[in-house]
């Protein structure tokens, strides 16, 4: 299926970034960046992300000529502008007047002006600024040929422990819990005397006081995403009463811990986000970031279930890693098509002029400070650039899953804070990555589904660790496999429901009678230990946990070897209905999950590609619509056994070549 492009009308991908040309209020400058975007093939530019100061230098005196005169060059050469809404950083004044707009840490301090991010979500002040100056924009470019989306903010993340913050969290819990009562089992007080007889009584969980009620710290990350959905409904309001066809979306951060984006998602008109993968090109293996990358992208995708915008990303060296290293010879171009592979509708950069100052004076860019375009790495952004072009047809191509992998922020959350099994890293998304990887570089389309979504139309679920099941997901996996499905289920399953409130009667609760096992025990392994189990013969090594199991009418496929639970189930199926459910007890090592997935997909009828190591294949389309990205992270050349079309050359492959860090697009993808 192919959705309409994001940005109405506009059907090319875009190319382009994030731009502050308020850090340099020259025209000289803005007319060479102009030049420089076209000659780099980009058609869009995200501008006034953090530009209230600018747009508004004292309260109520504004100034938006240089605004009116960057969207006037933009739309001169036919380019669209994301135009942002300034409120991811405020101007000092704002802070000086109104101190309450500034945010409480978790120590209970005011913060100072500095910094971005730094504002409370609640303060009716800075909500009520926060949508004057988003009016005002909204209203004087309304009908600006430049304007494509709305970038709402930036970034969204952390908290604010301010009184006004406190206050609403009691009031979200007062209209989640209704009583006390209800609260107090939820959260289960009667533990160490935490019962409370008053809401006043309540405070956020914190280091200074409470971390040890479960309940209460899952209740505040999803007050937490729900400030910021308010927020940003607040922040919208007269961007959708002004310009009702233009899309709104705020840059996301991949797996970032502190919101819920599935829940964030349904707010947003589309999702977009920002991806910086540390490559090290040479001296390390980068295929398994390849697939890390990979899954983000998927998940970004899995929001909205439908093409994303790669918001950001950087065209050389991220200046705030460890090591800021350039990307070797052709890893911008991979990095980009793996992103379009995996549906993103656009490639955009953070930046595109250097600053001069601060602390990004130094982060990759599209302009460096030589000031013009002929450098190494604009030569590949041309390059780039030209290719996107040739790729329009890809905008709104829908990504042909037909397994799922559950991932859940919620799920992560309470697995995380859970003290027992392994203390030092649950492993909750190493463990995902497994079966991820295992997919993968098998060339199995995946969606990245949460908990509550629609199962329907997948022949394959894979649920890695969903220690949290939440009510109504035992019942629709029972039914996904008894119609049919499999089901790929992992140790540490179905312990808590929503609350965070163990499963009485027997683990993995409600997928007990499903998976036809009990989990009696978890064993857990200490770093550098292994037990093994044998799959058709041969050894493979578990690591980390080791789940003990009952057959409840599921049979075993494979044993541990060692330990007092030698001869015990690692590995069992239960049949149910038309389906299967499958129950692995711990961490496999990676040959293992690629032989156990072979089986399983040709079991489950879903096509897989052979494809050499570090080679991955993404589909986007359907029949004559379908483009096929074969993506090389190895530094080594590879060859694919794979034919079809290239699709920017028009070339006919009877076999694909692949340089190191190399990429083809095709189309007519011939099967088996
Ligand atoms: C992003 C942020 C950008 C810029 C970039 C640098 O997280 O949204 O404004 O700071 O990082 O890599
Ligand atoms: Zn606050």
């Amino acid at each position: 299926m192919r959705f309409p492009p994001i940005v109405p009308g506009f059907s090319q991908l875009i190319h382009g970034g994030d731009y502050n040309p308020d850090q340099w209020m020259d025209m000289e400058v803005w007319k060479e960046d102009m030049r420089i975007a076209k000659a780099m093939g980009i058609n869009s530019l995200s501008v006034g992300i953090f530009s209230w100061t600018a747009l508004e230098p004292r309260e109520g005196e504004y100034s938006f000529g240089w605004l009116d005169t960057i969207l006037d060059m933009m739309a001169a050469q036919g380019m669209k502008a994301m135009l942002a809404t300034p409120s991811g950083a405020r101007p000092a004044w704002l802070s000086q007047k109104y101190p309450e707009v500034l945010r409480v840490s978790e120590d209970g301090l005011r913060n100072q002006h500095g910094g971005r991010h730094n504002h409370c979500l609640s303060s009716p002040v800075y909500r009520e600024k926060v949508q004057k100056i988003n009016t005002l924009l909204a209203e004087r470019y309304k009908d600006h040929p430049a304007l494509g989306a709305w970038h709402i903010s930036n970034e969204y993340g952390g908290e604010c422990f301010c009184p006004l913050c406190q206050e609403r969290f009691r009031q979200w819990l007062q209209r989640k819990y209704d009583s006390l009562d209800a609260l107090n089992h939820a959260w289960w007080t009667a533990f160490w005397s935490h019962t409370y007889t008053d809401w006043s009584q309540i405070e956020a969980p914190s280091r200074r006081g409470e971390t040890s009620v479960h309940g209460q710290k899952l209740d505040w990350k999803r007050f937490t995403t729900e400030q910021f959905i308010d927020f940003y409904r607040a922040e919208t309001e007269p961007l959708k009463r002004i310009t009702p066809n233009v899309p709104c979306t705020t840059n996301l951060m991949g797996t970032y811990p502190g919101i819920d984006y599935f829940a964030l998602a349904k707010a947003l008109d589309f999702a977009s986000w920002d991806n910086y993968p540390q490559w090290t090109g040479y001296t390390k293996d980068d295929v398994p970031l390849a697939a890390e990358t990979a899954f983000k992208h998927d998940l970004m995708r899995g929001v909205k279930q439908r093409p994303f915008f790669l918001m950001e990303s950087c065209p050389s060296a991220t200046n705030w890693r460890p090591y800021a290293r350039l990307h070797r010879p052709g890893v911008h171009i991979l990095q980009s098509l793996q992103a379009v592979g995996h549906g993103a509708d656009s490639v955009q950069y953070f930046q595109f002029r250097k600053s001069r100052g601060s602390s990004e004076k130094l982060h990759g860019a599209v302009v460096d400070h030589v000031g013009h375009e002929h450098t190494r790495v604009n030569e590949e952004i041309a390059r780039l650039g030209s290719m996107l072009q040739g790729l329009s047809g890809v905008v709104g191509q829908d990504t042909p899953a037909k397994a799922a992998l559950l991932y859940d922020w919620q799920n992560a959350w309470a697995l995380n804070d859970a003290q027992g099994l392994n203390n030092v890293d649950k492993k909750y998304f190493d463990t995902v990555m497994d079966h991820y990887r295992a997919l993968w570089s098998q060339g199995v389309q995946l969606d990245i589904l949460s908990e509550d979504a629609d199962l329907a139309g997948y022949d394959l679920v894979v649920a890695p660790m969903l220690y949290m099941v939440r009510e109504g997901l035992g019942q629709r996996l029972r039914a996904f496999v008894e119609a049919g499905g499999t089901l790929m289920s992992t140790f540490g399953s179905g312990y808590v429901d929503e609350n965070d409130l163990c499963y009485l009667g027997g683990f993995p609760g409600p997928l007990r009678a499903t998976l036809g096992i009990w989990c009696e025990e978890i064993d857990v392994l200490l770093p550098g230990e292994s037990n093994e189990i044998l799959y058709h013969g041969q050894r493979y090594r578990l690591f980390d946990y080791a789940e003990q199991l009952h057959l409840e009418g599921a049979v075993s496929l494979a044993e541990y070897r060692k330990d007092f639970y030698a001869g015990k189930p690692a590995l069992t199926v239960n049949a149910l209905g038309k389906g299967r459910a499958y129950f692995l007890a711990g961490r496999l090592e990676d040959g293992f999950m690629r032989a156990f997935y072979q089986d399983l997909l040709a079991e489950a009828g879903i096509e897989r590609f052979e494809l050499p190591y570090g080679c991955s294949l993404a589909l986007r389309g359907e029949g004559e619509e379908e483009y096929a990205f074969l993506l090389n992270f190895a530094a080594e050349a590879c060859k694919v056994n794979l034919s079809g079309v290239d699709a920017l050359s028009g070339e006919r492959l009877e076999a694909v070549e692949l340089e190191g860090h190399g990429v083809r697009v095709l189309k007519r993808l011939k099967r088996g």
